[in-house]
């Protein structure tokens, strides 16, 4: 399925347009606060045009599988034939429940079970997501992520992929800085990761690479001056990350960054950011024994470089510490001490950090030995 993008202060005319080749109540799945912050609740009740739109507001910052059964129940309360679209506005939770409500809606409700055995029920309806922040680049993806006895489950379907997604720059202006640091980061680091993904393709390498460019470019100005221009370039570095990985996936350093923030809570972006730095070397070393590219070892090196020039290095020694600089004048923290990570906390993560469909997907294989010599020259320096 093409996926309408609209992007710049247009996109605001867009909604219009686009609510109105549909009809019904609208299904509004957008945060309490959000809803307040993002500066276009007025917009959207006007786009309604009269029209029900019916708010669904009441989650908490991971999506939980009990939020979904609640917004199962909400749309059953109404009458699911009444809806005739649904509008997913807010970060990563509000875009998850959008895409999990639409993938499991004309099904009962949604048990755990449900979710693990893949038994989707889509829901014949379009989903416009309007994201609120500029990083996971969920409004074009087809994933989502869902909690349930705090197990994370991370599922992937066509049916979760938003018909439409709408890019408003300006309701990016009140986005707090440090949310605005760790998501631009993450939008960073997944182009990076896409680009050097053995899954790479001409396709989604142009899309990381515009997306590697713009947020190197406009990172800092986003985050600490936060202009218009800054806020429309990651607005569409983040989108345009988001639609590599939707073809390539992440690699290692996605991997390895999930305990980091179960287990230390460093936000996700923060911790991919530091773990691409500490990654640029070793993947650079590739070599023939340890390649995972079927391209072979010069492509995949290749790519690497091909990175480490977009990020003005000539190579990965460089580009890490680039990359940790950025991290730093962003206002993060850029050394594993300040994440009061040691030694014995190293091995949890070396222990966790192997979800095989990212590590693989990496252009060197990663070994645990490999991991924990990689971690501990961090910690170290
Ligand atoms: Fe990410």
């Amino acid at each position: 399925m093409e996926q309408r993008i609209h992007s710049g202060q247009d996109a605001t005319a867009c909604l219009v347009e686009e609510l109105a080749r549909t009809d019904g109540a609208i299904l509004l799945v957008s945060g309490n606060d959000t809803y307040t912050a993002c500066g276009i609740s007025e917009t959207l009740e006007h786009a309604a045009d009269g029209r029900d739109l019916l708010r669904f507001g009441d989650f908490s910052p991971n999506p939980q599988l009990e939020e979904l059964q609640r917004l199962h129940e909400f749309v059953a309360q109404h009458g699911i034939e009444q809806f005739g679209a649904i509008l997913a506005v807010g970060g990563g939770t509000a875009m998850d429940l959008g895409k999990l409500i639409k993938a499991f809606g004309t099904g009962p409700t949604p048990e755990s079970e449900t979710i693990t055995g893949g038994a989707f029920a889509p829901w014949e309806i379009p989903l416009i997501a309007v994201p609120t922040t500029a990083g996971s680049g969920s409004e074009s993806t087809q994933f989502a992520v869902v909690y349930t006895d705090q197990i994370k489950y991370s599922i992937e379907h066509p049916a979760l992929r938003p018909e439409v997604c709408l890019l408003i720059p300006k309701v990016l202006v009140s986005l707090p800085e440090s949310v605005a640091a760790e998501s631009g980061l993450d939008a960073l680091c997944q182009g990076i990761e896409s680009y050097w993904s053995v899954g790479s393709t001409p396709e989604s390498r142009e899309l990381a690479s515009r997306a590697v460019q713009l947020a190197f470019e406009y990172l800092a100005e986003f985050v600490l001056i936060r202009t218009k221009r800054a806020c429309f370039a990651m607005s569409e570095a983040a989108n345009f990350a988001g639609q590599a990985i939707n073809l390539t996936k992440t690699t290692a350093p996605h991997a390895v960054s999930y305990p980091i923030t179960a287990h230390f809570g460093v936000p996700h972006g923060h911790a991919v950011a530091f773990m691409v730095a500490a990654m640029f070397p070793f993947n650079e070393a590739v070599g023939d024994d340890d390649v995972l590219d079927a391209r072979g070892v010069g492509y995949a090196r290749d790519g690497i470089g091909e990175i480490c020039a977009m990020l003005g290095c000539e190579d990965a020694a460089g580009a890490r510490l680039e990359i940790l600089n950025l991290i730093r004048r962003i206002g993060l923290a850029g050394h594993l001490r300040d994440f009061d990570i040691g030694a014995y906390e190293l091995s949890v993560i070396v222990t966790e950090g192997f979800n095989p469909g990212r590590v693989n997907n990496n252009p060197r294989r990663l070994t645990h030995e490999a991991l924990s010599e990689i971690l501990h020259a961090e910690l170290e320096r």
